[in-house]
């Protein structure tokens, strides 16, 4: 790129372990409501994925190798990927802050990655009397934006927020209480014949985004019932019920959620549930309850606060062989998917 700035430089030179390494540093200061947040949107976008692409000979073919399909690009939708963190309330003030800092950047004095995500969210936090640590995940949030999209596309967005006034108001612990809420079963709740019903929340800033299941159905069961909205309208690729799903076998990965508010009341990931996500990309995690999850494995224990990508895909495989052959010098060997899902072998 001959018109790259030094700050889109210096972002290029940040490849996934670089980022890794900076977000165990910044979580510490990430205040609780955004600490899950933050890293389930870095797993949403994943920048192996986006450099995949970027480098491809062939995109369009390895797009469809890949099996993607939704928005898997950040260009796509720079104000509105992060809409569930909490500082997505501050994004006008934090995009103007980095557009800010790349353009007064100067290579030669630059500090460290972390270091410049503090940096600015210190100053936004000072300019509107904020709290620092609800400001730093999406600091970083927008920092990775920046890279996977190029500067003039970050300024060009029109930096909106993508939440109502009222939902805008909440304040951080509220939103916390909402997450730590138990359903109430009534009086008869303790028995055990008593059917239990759990509430799963899609979305923290819309209170009809919620459906209902029963004790032991796993998420993707429950969304099938809701038909309160019409929403293929929304994403083609959910056809039935708010969660996409296709093979309810951990089979395509469709299904994939984030889960910001309590994934201790999921079940545990099982042996294929866990070997799945990881060949898919979405997570590589031994953690019995995991950020990200199947919803078609996961069963319910207790209401749940979930996060649906606008994406699905399975690239896990193809990126470890990638990274495999780049690590040897040699010209990538291109794995197919496994169990790649055919549409007419699925349901
Ligand atoms: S619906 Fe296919 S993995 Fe869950």
């Amino acid at each position: 790129m001959s018109n790259e700035t030094s700050f889109e430089t210096f972002l290029g030179q940040q490849n996934e372990e670089a980022w890794a390494s900076a977000l165990a540093t910044l979580l510490r200061s990430i205040h609780e409501v955004d600490r899950t947040a933050t890293q389930i949107w870095f797993a949403f976008y994943p920048l192996s994925l986006f450099s995949a692409l970027r480098d491809a000979d062939d995109r369009d073919q390895l797009v469809q190798q890949l099996l993607l399909q939704g928005d898997y690009e950040l260009k796509d939708q720079i104000d509105r990927s992060h809409r569930f963190l909490y500082g997505h309330r501050f994004w006008p003030q934090i995009r103007k802050a980095v557009a800010a800092h790349a353009d007064s950047f100067a290579e030669s004095a630059h500090t460290s990655l972390p270091d410049q995500i503090f940096t600015v969210a210190r100053a936004v936090a000072q300019q509107s009397k904020t709290d620092e640590s609800l400001l730093v995940g999406i600091t970083a949030v927008a920092f990775m934006t920046v890279q996977q999209t190029g500067l003039d596309a970050f300024k060009a967005a029109p930096g909106t927020i993508g939440i109502d006034k009222k939902h805008a108001k909440k304040s951080p612990e509220q939103i916390l209480r909402d997450r730590a809420k138990v359903d109430s079963q009534g009086l008869l709740g303790f028995l055990k014949t008593v059917n239990k019903q759990f509430t799963v929340t899609h979305d923290e800033n819309d209170n009809q985004a919620n459906y209902k299941l029963n004790e032991g159905q796993d998420l993707a069961w429950g969304a099938a019932e809701d038909r309160s909205r019409d929403w293929v309208a929304i994403d083609p690729r959910r056809m039935e019920g708010p969660i996409p799903v296709e093979c309810r076998s951990a089979s395509c990965g469709t299904c994939w959620v984030g889960v910001v508010g309590g994934a201790e009341r999921l079940s545990d990931v099982g042996v294929r549930e866990g070997k799945k996500i990881k060949e898919f990309g979405y997570i590589d995690s031994v953690e019995p309850k995991p950020l990200i999850r199947l919803a078609c494995q996961a069963l319910a224990q207790g209401a749940v606060s979930v996060v649906i990508p606008p994406w699905n895909g399975q690239f896990g495989k193809y990126l470890k062989s990638l990274k495999r052959d780049q690590s040897e010098h040699v010209s990538p060997i291109r794995e197919a998917p496994s169990e790649a899902p055919r549409k007419e072998t699925l349901n």
